[in-house]
């Protein structure tokens, strides 16, 4: 099929892109590069520097590529970035996204994968979450995500572009041929910031917060590997080819690591003790984010194939040791 995949250049769009290709599909990468990475999509598929702003040369790649499916990756992601900069995530997440369907309605492309978040739920009332839990965010991210998802519903009844929303919880580990893996800045997330107080390029892990109501202290998350992420994504739009309606699953492993457990592995990973401190909490962030992610399974047949831990974080070691400056200096 041949799919348009916006953000395709970033850390889940291109694990999507490489897998997409390996799947025999033909997908067309659209990416401002202001976070992704050139480097991160194959050779032998066309990269166009897009903003979805632009809302001329969209049309044009629409008339151009006619594709038949898109996946949408891209956007802004982070929580905390969201709580200072709230218009950044409605521009770049709502309304950019609202010219995309747009330009969807108007070239008669009728599927779309959507790359959503756990950060809909908020502060959860149960865990594990299942996709029926309240929905309350705590942040613009959450509040963009959510809303995005509201207009694919309301586009759906007027215009039948169906779509699947994906939930992801934690993110996290690498490609197994070593070639792509995570490289954002500023890095925020826990894995790759202990792995680089590993090679030495950071000091420390500072642990936000170490009085939460768990067992250790720490904050509790559900870490899926972005190859699993990216083999939901080709079941989802597998799914709507074959006429699924427009649905939204979770996607985690269903188990939760503490904050502490994550560095432990990691420490057994690398084989040497990673420096730590106190920090106070981050804000925002709920004490524990477990999935259920039982719909993606039943409904798409999704079977996370790393569904063991060490090997979740072995997988991003073997990426950041091989690459400890990423995918180096921009191009
Ligand atoms: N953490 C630290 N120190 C760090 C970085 C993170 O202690 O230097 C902790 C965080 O406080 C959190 C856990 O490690 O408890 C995981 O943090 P990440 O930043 O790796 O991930 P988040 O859980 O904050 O974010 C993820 C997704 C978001 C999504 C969010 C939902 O990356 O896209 O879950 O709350 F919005």
């Amino acid at each position: 099929m041949r799919i348009l995949v916006t953000g395709g250049a970033g850390y889940v769009g291109s694990h999507v892109v490489w897998d997409l290709v390996a799947a025999g599909h033909e997908p067309v990468v659209i990416d401002n590069l202001s976070r992704g990475h050139a480097q991160a999509v194959p050779s032998g598929v066309s990269l166009l520097q897009i903003d979805l702003a632009d809302k001329e040369a969209l049309s044009d790649v629409f008339e151009r590529f006619r594709p038949q499916a898109v996946m949408h990756f891209a956007g802004s992601s982070l929580v905390g970035e969201s709580m200072k900069h709230p218009e950044l995530y409605f521009r770049n997440n709502l309304s950019n996204g609202l010219q995309l369907l747009a330009c969807m309605v108007e070239h008669k492309v009728d599927k779309m994968v959507f790359s959503s978040s756990a950060a809909v739920y908020g502060e959860p009332e149960e865990v594990p979450i299942t996709e029926e839990h309240p929905k309350a965010p705590t942040s613009p991210y959450g509040e963009s995500k959510l809303f995005f998802e509201s207009m694919l519903r309301r586009f759906d009844y007027a215009y039948g572009l169906r779509s699947v929303s994906l939930r992801y919880f934690n993110a996290a580990g690498a490609h197994p041929s070593g070639r792509i893996g995570e490289d954002h800045t500023p890095e925020t997330h826990l894995i790759p910031i202990i792995l680089q107080t590993a090679l030495g390029k950071r000091e420390e892990l500072s642990i936000f917060g170490t009085d939460y109501p768990t067992e250790d202290g720490t904050c509790i998350r559900d870490y899926v590997h972005v190859c699993d992420l990216s083999s939901a994504h080709i079941l989802a739009l597998q799914f709507l080819d074959d006429g699924g309606r427009s649905e939204v699953f979770n996607l985690g492993n269903g188990q939760g690591f503490s904050v502490q457990q994550i560095l432990s592995v990691a420490e057994k990973v690398v084989g040497k003790p990673i420096p730590t401190r106190r920090a106070e909490r981050r804000p925002g962030d709920p004490a524990v984010l477990v999935a259920s992610a039982q719909k993606a399974i039943d409904v798409l047949g999704w079977r996370p194939s790393f569904t063991d831990i060490d090997r979740i974080v072995e997988s991003a070691w073997n990426w950041h040791k091989n690459h400890p400056d990423g995918y180096g200096p921009r191009q």
